[in-house]
């Protein structure tokens, strides 16, 4: 089933984007969420069927076994892709062929002997299986800081919050302060009723527990919640060729590619166990063999493209192989990615990761290795896919209106997914206000949710606290969640008629997905204008 049939028929709250994929063949497997995907998590048992460990599936999840990282083109045809979703093709792997060929060193083998007790043992146990599965040779040291998308305080996750509290009880750490994904739903800044404040309450019991046990494992307070941990004013940025093993797959996207970091696409767990042993197996993105690129796309466009639809379409295509993006490098002034031009490269990594399970792509004259490397990163058979006008025009014809009433007006705007930068918040608050003034209104139509970490909410109050006063009066609202889980909410469909600029945000709701210049104007009138 293709994902878009998927989330027509979903159910219920809490659902993250995720994809059931490669077992780890680990205990951890057993219980714990699948990997790769963007959270890697998948949804309550609370609510029917299925219990952690019986192997049954429950009924609300069972669309969740395909899905179009499983390699399905646009029309709904399987690709043929054979997935792993760590964003490292091995495309003729077989579980026959993963063996125990993992050396370790003496201090690894001291630690899974139980010298630093049985809770790291077990760690380093399943940190073998793991890399024995995808074929690594060796662990290696891990820098900069973990990034975990371990967020979602869900009945679901009780066997893993259990797992790490165990591990702070015997006082084990992340091996540096870390960074972790937004948290579900905002009690503050978004208009809940009743029923939806019953339905965070009910859906989310284990936030408390799980916020807390981070907190002794070395996460920071909430105010640092983000899946744009790169952002200068989170700082979670290390520095290029570091070994990380992150969670969060708009996050592991952008470190890889931009930042130059060596991550695989983990899923959720992985994050910690890697943190805590400070330590992961060298497979995949992480090696040279595993970043050369598969594909050239060469983008053709006649002006700058809309990046989520240039993201959409590569993650498409390429599902979770390398791209070498050529083209574009005219759009980053001097081929430098700054704070101001970021979001774009983040919105377009963002929908490779969640129309695909790309992990790291390159852009020519802009990203690191192709700078250093330039074509040299395609593998000698590489494939080309052309990328102009027609082709955009195409994939955007292809953006369906899931909406449950589809011809009403829409109730609400999402900005942000992955998280804003300052800048974009910034850019946001002037064209909706600017917009207004013109229009000689005061507020806009519909409730603006912009999605950003607290500390760009608090820069934005202290810099440009007039624009902040008017965002404010207009009906624009900074809120630290994330939002697709929060549009993943029970009854959302029904309730809200959602429009976005984020093609992952489309990509994993009902909301729809426009250009800037339609959203501004929906924004102002209510309506959907062109
Ligand atoms: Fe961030 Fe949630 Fe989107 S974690 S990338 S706002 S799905």
């Amino acid at each position: 089933m293709k994902r878009r049939e998927f989330v027509k028929t979903m159910p219920l709250t809490a659902l993250v984007p995720a994809g059931l994929a490669v077992q780890t063949g680990a205990a951890l497997a057993e219980n714990a969420p699948a990997a790769g995907a963007p959270t890697g998590q998948v949804p309550a048992p609370a609510i029917s069927g299925g219990s952690p460990g019986t192997g049954e599936v429950p009924g609300f999840a069972k669309y969740m076994l395909t899905s179009d990282m499983n390699g399905l083109g646009p029309d709904g045809k399987p690709t043929g892709q054979k997935m792993t979703f760590t964003g490292a093709s091995m495309a003729d792997a077989t579980a026959d062929a993963a063996s125990d060929q993992l050396t370790l060193t003496e201090e690894e083998q001291a630690i899974l002997d139980g010298k630093e007790g049985p809770e790291k043992a077990k760690l380093m146990k399943i940190l073998v299986a793991f890399g024995n599965a995808f074929g690594a040779e060796k662990l290696v040291d891990l820098g900069g800081a973990p990034h975990s998308n371990l967020f979602i305080g869900a009945p679901y996750m009780e066997s893993m919050i259990d797992m790490l509290n165990e591990c702070a009880d015997a006082g084990l750490k992340s091996y540096a302060p870390y960074t972790v994904n937004p948290r579900p739903y905002d009690v503050y800044n978004v208009q809940n009723n009743a029923e939806e404040m019953g339905l965070i309450y009910q859906g989310y019991p284990l936030q408390a527990k799980l916020d807390y046990v981070h907190s002794k494992l070395g996460a920071p307070d909430l105010n640092y919640r983000s899946c744009a941990c790169y952002l200068p004013e989170v700082g979670n940025a290390p520095e290029s060729g570091t070994y990380v093993a992150w969670c969060e797959s708009s996050a592991v996207n952008y470190g890889n590619s931009v930042l130059g970091i060596r991550t695989n696409r983990n899923g959720a767990g992985m994050d910690m166990i890697c943190a805590m042993l400070g330590k992961a197996p060298l497979f995949g993105l992480m090696t040279d063999d595993g970043r050369q690129a598969k594909w050239l796309i060469d983008v053709k466009t006649s002006q700058e493209p809309d990046w989520g639809t240039l993201g959409t379409a590569i993650g498409r295509k390429c599902v979770e192989d390398v791209p070498y993006v050529a083209g574009i490098d005219t759009y980053f002034e001097g081929g430098e990615v700054t704070p101001d031009n970021l979001h774009k490269l983040k919105a377009m990594g963002s929908a490779t990761a969640s129309s695909g399970a790309v992990g790291l792509y390159h852009v020519e004259g802009v990203t690191p290795e192709p700078k250093e490397k330039g074509r040299d990163l395609l593998v000698e058979d590489y494939q080309t896919y052309v990328y102009d006008d027609a082709e955009q025009q195409r994939i955007i014809d292809t953006f369906e209106n899931l909406w449950e009433d589809a011809d009403g007006d829409p109730t609400a705007a999402f900005i942000g997914c992955p998280h804003n930068t300052y800048h974009e918040v910034v850019k946001w608050g002037k064209l909706v206000t600017e917009a207004l003034v013109k229009a000689g209104q005061e507020q806009a139509a519909i409730p603006v949710y912009l999605f950003c970490v607290n500390k760009v909410r608090d820069r934005l109050l202290m810099e440009e606290t007039e624009l902040a006063g008017n965002m404010f009066r207009a009906g624009m609202h900074a809120t630290n969640m994330c939002a697709v889980v929060y549009s993943g909410m029970k009854g959302f469909g029904g309730r809200v008629r959602g429009i976005t600029n984020s093609a992952k945000t489309r990509s994993y709701s009902s909301i729809r997905y426009f250009p800037d210049q339609i959203l501004v104007n929906t924004i102002v009138t209510g309506k959907i204008k062109a």
